[in-house]
């Protein structure tokens, strides 16, 4: 009773902010078609976005065509309701295998160890949640995407950990507005995207756990041991059971709150599977090239990038790690990861920054910039780590490289944009 009392008011507080939204709008719907404000004239965008166009696709989207291709071949083994086999996931995530006898190739899209790709896969058919740890920007949640949409079909049931996550949002809450009219019954209940995954037996991804309280995190303990979510408030039907299939797909960044944090409990009940920073030039090449590539497209860009250019950037970020590993303190180290997103986020940075005011064309000049703006981030901390690795690291590749003008192009421009910070 109390708590249908407490809902009323709820109700009447959240129409009570709804009715100010309506007078907001009226407001500036008014305020729009007053003879003042020239709208009328206002020119249409010249390429307006198509309506079927999203900014991005899930990867079960994305790869929907390669996924429906795997399954038609796939003769192996499926657990539960699993659209494809465990091989076949291996697959579609690390591209063809050697030896492997398919009759297309399939790309590779998360780079690591393929023993930690294998594990995930294993993992997710036991009756053990998955947790992949790791520096920030080294893929968790790429490759959770990407499992979740191989083993079912749907990525999307995820939950965002963060400081404020609620117990609802892993378990149910309430359409106000139909218990009011209704009563609390389970069409006025809303499902969490964790519940969802339960009744359709499908990957359930919890994002950033270790940011969650501790009360949050053990609502997923009943979840996973369990299996299934208790609802106290209706006398029926009151429980809704997870279908076959289900699992949980969680991601911890090494870098918050220490994982150590967990309760023993919710430990328990995860297999922790560590995800390294890439270090392979080579494959990280492939990633970065990987996602550039997707960045042109999807901008309709005709922009060149120079393989030396990413050679530059490649290296850059190799010396920079080795020195930040070297560094006696935190504050001789600078304060990003140096994590394979970064150098996505910086060599897309100076790409779009070469399309929109540069020549059509990726310059060593605009690289240093993006390379600077995007990871001197604590002035003056960062700003003079960066610029006694300038000195003693790039400097010494401009003398020595001196086949062409790219890394002496590079380390000036860096320089002068360091000056420039530093007033
Ligand atoms: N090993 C990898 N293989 C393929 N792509 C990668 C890899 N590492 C990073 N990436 C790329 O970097 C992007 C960012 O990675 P993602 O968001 O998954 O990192 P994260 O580990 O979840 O970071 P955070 O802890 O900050 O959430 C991905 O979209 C992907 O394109
Ligand atoms: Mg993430």
């Amino acid at each position: 009773m109390a708590k249908k009392k407490a809902l009323v008011q709820e109700a009447t507080e959240a129409q009570a902010v709804t009715e100010t939204q309506a007078e907001i709008a009226a407001t500036s719907t008014e305020a729009a078609s007053s003879p003042s404000v020239a709208t009328e004239a206002a020119p249409k965008p010249s390429n307006p976005p198509k309506a079927e166009e999203n900014l991005r696709e899930p990867a079960e989207v994305k790869y929907a065509e390669e996924l429906a291709w795997l399954e038609s071949v796939d003769t192996g083994n499926k657990p539960f309701s699993w659209r494809l086999s465990p091989r076949m996931i291996r697959t579609f995530i690390l591209g063809t295998q050697p030896g492997e006898k398919l009759a297309r190739k399939i790309d590779q899209k998360f780079f690591g160890d393929a023993t930690l790709v294998e594990r995930a896969i294993v993992t997710l058919a036991s009756d053990r949640g998955l947790l992949l740890i790791g520096d920030p920007g080294t893929g968790k949640s790429w490759l959770a995407e990407l499992l979740a949409a191989a083993i079912c079909g749907n990525s999307t049931h995820v939950v965002q950990g963060t400081a404020g996550t609620t117990e609802d949002q892993i378990k149910y809450s309430w359409n106000v507005a139909l218990v009011i009219s209704q009563g609390q019954s389970r069409d006025s209940m809303i499902a969490s995207p964790m519940m969802k995954a339960m009744q359709l037996g499908q990957m359930g991804r919890f994002e950033e756990l270790t940011r969650c309280t501790s009360d949050v995190q053990d609502a997923l303990i009943s979840i996973l041991s369990e299996k299934y979510i208790a609802i106290p408030e209706l006398s029926t039907n009151n429980v809704v059971f997870a279908r076959p299939g289900f699992n949980i797909i969680a991601t911890a960044n090494s870098r918050d709150r220490g994982v150590n944090d967990l309760s023993s409990a919710l430990k328990r009940r995860f297999n922790f599977i560590h995800i390294p920073i890439v270090t392979n030039k080579k494959s990280e090449r492939e990633i970065v090239m990987f996602r550039t590539r997707d960045l042109l497209r999807r901008n309709n860009f005709d922009i060149d990038v120079p393989a030396v250019l990413m050679d530059v950037l490649l290296q850059t970020f190799a010396d920079m790690r080795e020195s930040a590993a070297a560094a006696a303190s935190d504050d001789q180290r600078l304060e990003s990861s140096l994590s394979t997103a970064e150098q996505i986020g910086v060599l897309e940075d100076a790409i779009l920054y070469g399309n929109f005011f540069g020549e059509k064309l990726l310059t060593a000049n605009a690289l240093a910039r993006s390379v600077i703006g995007g990871l001197v981030r604590r002035v003056p901390e960062d700003l003079s780590v960066m610029n006694k690795f300038w000195h003693a690291v790039v400097e010494k590749h401009a003398k020595e490289n001196k086949k062409d003008n790219t890394w002496k192009e590079f380390s000036e421009g860096g320089k002068s944009i360091m000056s420039d910070m530093s007033k």
